[in-house]
């Protein structure tokens, strides 16, 4: 059975928490897409773990975790992130595998990454420098390196020669920077190339023969819904696709093994980065819902853009997932706000819009339409039955699934693996 885990907004949903919550009942945890720009939270026992690149599912001891096809894999942050899991007593060989057929991020895509953001001034995406577009625009510019090059001498410095010829051109002549040198990032590469033989497998058969013997597949999406390179707010999205689809294509798994996908929803909305961003809320009550929050990115300590909660993206994900359940994070988060607001549709030049605009003038400059709902005082993190929610709460929560037209499974309300709500 594979069950495939989506953030529905701009990422940063808190799969992490949501992951680390269902792999207990799965067999294997498979990332599908991205690489280190994602930051997956998990907090047990008031230690926190950040995850980049490795699967969350990895705190299990048994659990198989696999790094799919459809990411691309910094092995530097990747061995920087296993030597951090194993010095917290967590050992990650002999179940954790790497697709042959991902992407390698070598450094010239990270340096690049952070000129060429620099080099749209005004046009800036505010990308989290690690490489990511860089890398996917090498794959599909068929002069990437993938994991299984890295076996190979002749294989490794051939790609990385013709690479590097057409990156030194454009960091010498274009952006007049240092070039850098193939020699020595070959040699530098030597001693990763050799650590990370013993991870690397032919995932798609893996995948596929797990699913024959009746294993649970958990398939793990970073960023979310509207860092899509196809659905999202583009150009101010990532380069992968985040969508259940890419689920397939990212781990090699046919669409019909696909049995469930749950859509994680955060109680409010948040972004990261440049973009358009309608229920964006502006002044102390943006800094308090930060605060309370702790809305500061995982991987590059940004503080985040924070925002009502907006309906109509949410159901716009609904329908692009597939969803068939929803998880609602940090409902806590909203305690002690007197008055909430709901985005349901955008106004744009005399017209209403009640579905999400792929045309991103009308989406940039909208005028959003609320609904306005009391909110609730108390605390609600304690809490482990829905009945017990304020009534405020609960009516928030009903009014959002009305709207979404997708059941709510679960509400966390708290960091800890404990602090969630199954209804
Ligand atoms: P990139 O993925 O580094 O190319 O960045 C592109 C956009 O996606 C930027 O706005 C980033 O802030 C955003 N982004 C990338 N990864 C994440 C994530 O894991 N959570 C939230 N935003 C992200």
């Amino acid at each position: 059975m594979v069950t495939v885990v989506v953030g529905t907004q701009w990422g940063d949903e808190g799969k992490g928490k949501v992951i680390d919550y269902l792999a207990k009942d799965m067999d294997i945890v498979a990332r599908y897409q991205g690489g280190a720009n994602a930051g997956h939270t998990v907090i047990i026992n008031g230690k926190k773990f950040i995850f980049h690149l490795v699967p969350s599912g990895i705190l299990y001891p048994e659990k198989i975790c696999l790094i799919g096809n459809g990411t691309v894999i910094d092995p530097v942050s990747l061995f920087e992130e296993i030597a951090f899991l194993e010095k917290n007593g967590i050992k990650v060989d002999d179940r954790l595998f790497i697709y042959e057929n991902a992407h390698i991020t070598m450094p010239y895509h990270k340096i690049l990454d952070q000129i060429e953001d620099k080099f749209r001034g005004k046009g800036e995406l505010g990308t989290t420098g690690r490489g990511i577009g860089t890398t996917y625009a090498d794959k599909y510019g068929r002069i990437g390196i993938r994991v299984v090059d890295l076996l190979d001498d002749d294989v490794f410095y051939e790609k990385l020669k013709i690479a590097l010829e057409l990156k030194n051109y454009l960091l010498k002549e274009y952006y007049k920077e240092k070039i850098l040198n193939a020699d020595k990032i070959y040699n530098d590469y030597k001693e990763i190339r050799e650590k990370i033989k013993k991870y690397i497998i032919n995932g798609t058969i893996f995948i596929n023969d797990m699913l024959s013997k009746g294993k649970n597949i958990l398939a793990e999406g970073a960023q979310g819904t509207f860092l899509d390179i196809d659905f999202g707010t583009y150009p101010y999205v990532t380069a992968s696709n985040p969508i259940s689809g890419g689920s397939c294509t990212g781990l090699g798994i046919s669409p019909t093994k696909i049995d469930k996908v749950i859509g994680i929803v955060k109680a409010y909305t948040t972004r990261v980065g440049k973009g358009p961003f309608p229920t964006e809320m502006k002044g102390l009550l943006e800094d308090t819902l930060r605060r309370s929050g702790n809305e500061y990115g995982a991987t590059t300590g940004r503080p985040r853009r924070c925002g009502w909660f907006d309906s109509v993206i949410v159901r716009f994900a609904s329908i692009v997932n597939g969803l068939d359940e929803i998880f609602i994070t940090k409902l806590d988060v909203l305690s002690g706000i007197e008055k909430l607001k709901i985005g349901v549709a955008y106004k744009y030049d005399g017209k209403i819009y009640n579905e999400y605009p792929m045309n991103m003038k009308v989406f940039s400059n909208c005028e959003v339409i609320y609904e306005e709902m009391d909110g609730w005082s108390e605390s609600i993190s304690d809490i482990k039955e829905y009945s017990k929610l304020p009534t405020n709460a609960k009516k928030y929560i009903e009014r959002i699934q009305e709207l979404i037209e997708v059941k709510i499974s679960a509400i966390s309300v708290g960091s800890e693996r404990e602090q969630i709500i199954k209804i």
